[in-house]
């Protein structure tokens, strides 16, 4: 089959966060199963600076974007290691602001208080994007059978396709475009891309559209919830998550129209690029290791991460690793508001000599969280490790030197730390929704003596389930460390690679086509 990934973030090119992972891994691992994939991607500034070359196209777009045609281009990349190109959108005045140095990331701005915000042109610059990938298929005379699309930034395209693509004036394109069928792809539902009524003339649309069962909510103009009532299938990426976003709690305000479609909607957990993320490879480690040596390999890696945060290199005391946005959903309240008891959790071990432990965190979000972990290092200098920032590096040397992987998320739509943190014998410690209930077992005796044990769950959102659960994670490290070393390779040697979440996009695909529009 042929198909045409669209999203605003690609591993390689453009990250904040996970779905820049998939939107590089999936068209990777589905080439690999004989598919033509192509990825269509914004030119932002740190795409141009990039270490991947990038070279321009002569095709050239023109596109109406409220009362005017905003002029663009066609750039030609590919994904690194793959013959799967990269289209990349030009539109300097759009997606050429960002700077890191400067606070500004792809969709917000930082205010001199640190605060964030989404660019007010958002509506726009998306509008925009969401067009060129439907244009930019007729330039390269480009045709696949599924327009895949990702997320609130991308949610347009299957409205575009359905509402003005499939009744192209020209019979030929029509037909052309009426034969695609669209999949979208929701990989956060907390962020929808809300914008006011008035923003529907950017658009271009019909007035018609804008009720309550298509593109309104509440008064505004929903992006997302407009790619789940236009797209042909919808897919999110866990199967909990799938059933969780049909819920009040979990919906957003969206539960009711994806329970009206949860005959077209499904959920596929991510997948690992293991050829980036495998400690027995990883050339940013300071040991490599794998599911034999992982004893010895990662002591190596401990030892490093402890010297490069100046933490006391201690052997036997445990890290606990944290690297995510920092955003209210990774959980960031009850790991502080724990943090006390969980740093001394090694003080109160009865008769026992005293031990400690370590927190080392990776993360770059809102202001309130950078507060917090720093006044919590003011408080314990010499037990916590803080890099505030984006580190791609320093993420991988965090998963091999921790020996616990801490997840306490409010939500997680599917979760690729824990992932990766299984492959790097770092256990990982997770609140039991989502992704995160879809893929660790948790670690009861019989479990355990089964085999199929990964790592720990809790399940209310308390900092005090929180820390019962890491209790019982430390409890096995200091006492049990043979059942440990089990533990650790039990997650080592599970498969989740993206082959296997490729195969069911495969199937979602094949039956998406065979439908009927
Ligand atoms: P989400 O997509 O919600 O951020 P995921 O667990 O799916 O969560 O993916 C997060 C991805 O972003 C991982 O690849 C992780 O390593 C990376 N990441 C998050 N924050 C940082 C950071 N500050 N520095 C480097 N990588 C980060
Ligand atoms: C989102 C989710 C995360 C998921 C990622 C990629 O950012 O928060 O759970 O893994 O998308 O699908």
């Amino acid at each position: 089959m042929r198909i045409v990934h669209a999203a605003s973030e690609v591993v390689g090119f453009a990250k904040t966060g996970g779905l820049a992972d998939v939107a590089g891994s999936l068209p990777r691992a589905l080439a690999r199963r004989g598919h033509d994939c192509a990825v269509v991607l914004p030119l932002y500034r740190s795409v141009r600076h990039g270490k991947q070359p990038i070279a321009p196209t002569e095709h050239v777009l023109s596109i109406p974007v409220g009362n005017r045609y905003v002029p663009g281009r066609l750039w030609r990349s590919q994904l690194p290691d793959s013959n799967v190109p990269v289209w990349l959108i030009e539109q300097s005045e759009y997606f050429e602001r960002d700077d890191p140095a400067q606070g500004r990331s792809f969709y917000q701005f930082s205010m001199a208080s640190g605060q964030k915000l989404d660019y007010p042109d958002n509506c726009e610059r998306f509008v925009f994007f969401s067009r060129a990938v439907l244009e930019a298929l007729r330039l390269l005379d480009w045709w696949p059978d599924v327009l895949h699309s990702h997320d609130w930034q991308t949610a347009l395209t299957p409205v575009y396709l359905q509402e003005v693509y499939r009744h192209h004036p020209n019979i030929i394109l029509r037909q052309r475009y009426e034969q695609i069928r669209s999949v979208f792809t929701i990989h956060n539902i907390a962020y929808q891309g809300l914008f006011r009524a008035a923003d529907l003339m950017l658009t271009g649309l019909d007035w018609r559209l804008f009720n309550h069962r298509q593109l309104e909510f509440y008064g505004q103009l929903n992006f997302l919830k407009s790619g789940i009532v236009f797209a042909d299938r919808i897919t999110t990426v866990s199967p909990r998550y799938a059933e969780e976003i049909q819920t009040p709690y979990f919906g957003n305000g969206l539960q009711g129209v994806l329970s009206e479609r949860r005959d077209r909607l499904s959920g596929i957990v991510n997948g690992v690029d293991y050829d980036a993320w495998n400690p027995a490879t990883d050339s940013l480690l300071a040991a490599n290791y794998d599911d034999e040596t992982v004893a010895v390999g990662k002591a190596a890696c401990k030892a490093a991460l402890q010297k490069r945060y100046g933490l006391p290199e201690e052997p036997r005391t445990p890290i606990l690793g944290m690297v995510a946005r920092l955003v209210e959903q990774k959980g960031l309240d009850l790991t502080v508001k724990a943090a006390d008891a969980l740093l001394n959790l090694g003080a109160a071990s009865g008769n026992q000599a005293p031990w400690h432990v370590q927190l080392i965190v990776l993360g770059e979000g809102d202001p309130v969280y950078h507060r917090m972990l720093q006044e919590l290092r003011e408080r314990y200098p010499d037990r916590i490790g803080l890099t505030l920032g984006f580190d791609e590096t320093l993420a991988h040397q965090i998963e091999a030197g921790a020996d616990i992987f801490l997840m306490p998320s409010l939500f997680e739509p599917s979760g690729l730390n824990q992932l990766y943190s299984l492959k790097y014998g770092t256990v990982p410690v997770v609140r039991a929704c989502g992704g995160l209930y879809d893929t660790i077992a948790d670690c009861t005796p019989e479990a355990l003596a089964r085999g199929e044990a990964t790592g720990f769950r809790f399940v209310a959102y308390t900092s005090a389930a929180l820390l019962v659960a890491v209790q019982r994670a430390l409890e096995l490290y200091r006492q049990r460390p043979d059942q440990w070393l089990q533990l650790m390779r039990n997650g080592m040697r599970k498969d989740w690679s993206w082959n296997r979440s490729a195969g069911e996009y495969e199937q979602v695909y094949q039956a998406v086509v065979r439908a009927e529009a």
